[in-house]
């Protein structure tokens, strides 16, 4: 089995975003697309999958022409997708959420759930996912979610698979899994497509490769013969540097200190047991973990977006229990959320509203009482720039960039102003290795400055690179403490499943 695409054309306006586009995918083949942030991957793929219609070119299958006019149509033709937001419905079990869509409409005929249940635990068993057909969604670790969406795409007898950044969103532990679930795939004859940003990822399971910058494929390489800089230099057109060139911090004062601080996960658990943490002036703190150690509540009980149950938190001098998240904002706190869609940025919105969400009312940007659009749109152009986001102006809605793009957004506003500390969550998910680069370039000139930075990141490499002190938490206290000159990978590694000798042990400096 054999998929092609010919020359594939998708326009958005007068806009090029997929021009005369062609590959193909065999079966029992991974083939990895790559491609900087804009490059028209997510549209490639959604006219694979019948989502967008392209304006030109044709795809066949088996050498057979096809056409489809919605998902439906594609998924009759053996195609499913595993987008990277998933579409599941937590208070359904997996095999609810795996025949939603399925359930037959004519009067008298009945959903049979027992046979679907076993056909779950058989394609589960058949492909090593280990997925359980009556357990819950809720709560579930998103490695796990992202294996029934897989189970999903496989009931529905899928024989070419399409994967849009499919390990953004896992830990590395999770990496390791899914690509155990990928080469069962493939020695099961599937057909499979796999967008990924991340260049070891790609030498380690690509057979073949296809590059596409702005819109065109520019390259296609054989991961034998081929090397990670030479995947990123034909990306971008440059070569890029993937060490972060950083001389020893000169830290200065203490610009954020928690202490004995505890959160709940919004019922009675405690989310956060005892936090005790410094930041100061000029130096980045990285906290590396297992997503869901008490990450996402240390960001948010900082940033002002969950209560504190007891302790002190004190920045910029002072104890900010109370004081609104604007206010802690207006202090100098920046905040690159981990998760954009939710709380970085409104995404119906203009480019130009996205860069001054937390701005607008500053003399800056007003007018005789009134926002001043024109300065609005002049600031934004300029961020736009220096970013390098790639949008068609600064009017197009936030909903039309890219994935990677968007991640622009949030952080060229987020270090557009003057600023004390900026926690940084996940600042570079789904950012091509070129805005990577100099994304960590500017954290570094921040550092340098003098802002204290908080970088939480479950890219242990990130966390390495960028650090000048590594916090391990697990199991939301702070269980060890790395110097990042002598941080031993493995043992961050131990210390992230909770082993730790006396000598890593957080010892906690006393707040002024
Ligand atoms: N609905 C839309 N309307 C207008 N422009 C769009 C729309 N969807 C995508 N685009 C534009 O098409 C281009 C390609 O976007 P696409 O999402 O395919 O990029 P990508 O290669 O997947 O990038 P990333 O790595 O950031 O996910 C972008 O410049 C984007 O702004
Ligand atoms: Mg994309």
């Amino acid at each position: 089995m054999i998929i092609t695409l010919d020359n594939i054309t998708k326009r958005y306006g007068s806009f090029v975003a997929n021009d005369s586009i062609s590959l193909s995918v065999r079966s029992g083949e991974v083939h990895c697309l790559l491609g900087e942030n804009g490059a028209g991957k997510t549209t490639l793929m959604n006219v694979i999958y019948g989502l967008s219609k392209a304006d030109g070119g044709q795809i066949s299958i088996d050498g057979k022409a096809v056409q489809f006019a919605s998902p439906k149509d594609a998924i009759a033709a053996g195609i499913g997708m595993v987008h990277q937001h998933f579409m599941l419905i937590p208070a359904f079990s997996v095999t609810e959420n795996v025949v939603l869509g399925l359930e037959p409409t004519l009067f008298g005929d009945r959903l049979d759930l027992d046979a679907a249940r076993k056909r779950v635990r058989d394609i589960s068993a058949q492909f090593g996912l280990e997925i359980d057909p009556d357990a819950p969604l809720e709560g579930m670790p998103v490695g796990i979610q992202q294996r029934v969406e897989i189970v999903k795409i496989l009931y529905r007898a899928a024989d070419i698979m399409i994967f849009d950044e499919p390990t953004a969103v896992l830990t590395p532990q999770e990496v390791i899994e899914f690509f155990k679930i990928i080469e069962s795939l493939r020695a099961a004859g599937k057909a499979i497509l796999f967008i990924t940003h991340k260049l070891n990822e790609v030498m380690e399971i690509a057979d073949r490769i296809t590059v596409l910058r702005h819109g065109k494929v520019v390259g296609e390489a054989d991961p034998a013969t081929t090397s990670s800089g030479e995947l990123a230099n034909l990306m971008v057109g440059r070569p890029v540097s993937m060490l972060v060139s950083r001389t020893e911090a000169k830290a200065g004062d203490v610009v954020l200190a928690l202490e004995n601080v505890h959160v709940t996960d919004g019922t009675s658990k405690l989310a956060l047991d005892g936090i005790d943490l410094v930041v100061k002036a000029g130096e980045i703190v990285g906290i590396a973990g297992v997503h869901g150690n008490g990450q996402t509540e240390l960001i948010e009980v900082i940033a002002g977006l969950r209560p504190i149950v007891d302790g002190r938190i004190c920045f910029a001098g002072g104890d900010i229990a109370g004081i609104s998240p604007r206010e802690r904002h207006r202090r100098g706190l920046a905040h690159v959320p981990e998760d954009r869609s939710i709380a970085g940025l409104a995404v119906t919105m203009s480019v130009a509203e996205n860069m001054v969400l937390d701005s607008y009312y500053e003399p800056r940007f007003s007018r005789f009482g009134r926002i001043d659009w024109s300065s609005v749109r002049k600031a934004a152009a300029q961020l736009v720039s220096q970013f390098d986001v790639r949008t068609k102006s600064v009017d197009a809605s936030a909903a039309s960039l890219s994935g990677g793009n968007q991640q622009k957004v949030v952080i060229a506003r987020e270090m557009s102003r003057p600023i004390k500390l900026m926690i940084a969550a996940q600042p570079t998910r789904g950012v091509d290795v070129g805005s990577i680069e100099y994304i960590h370039k500017r954290i570094v000139e921040a550092r340098d400055e003098g802002v204290g930075v908080l970088l939480v990141s479950t890219e242990l490499d990130e966390v390495l690179a960028l650090s000048d002190r590594i916090l391990v938490m697990f199991d939301g206290r702070i269980l060890a403490e790395f110097d990042s000159r002598t941080a031993d990978r493995s043992l961050i590694g131990l210390a992230m499943a909770g082993v730790v000798t006396q000598s890593q042990t957080h010892a906690p400096e006393i707040a002024p």
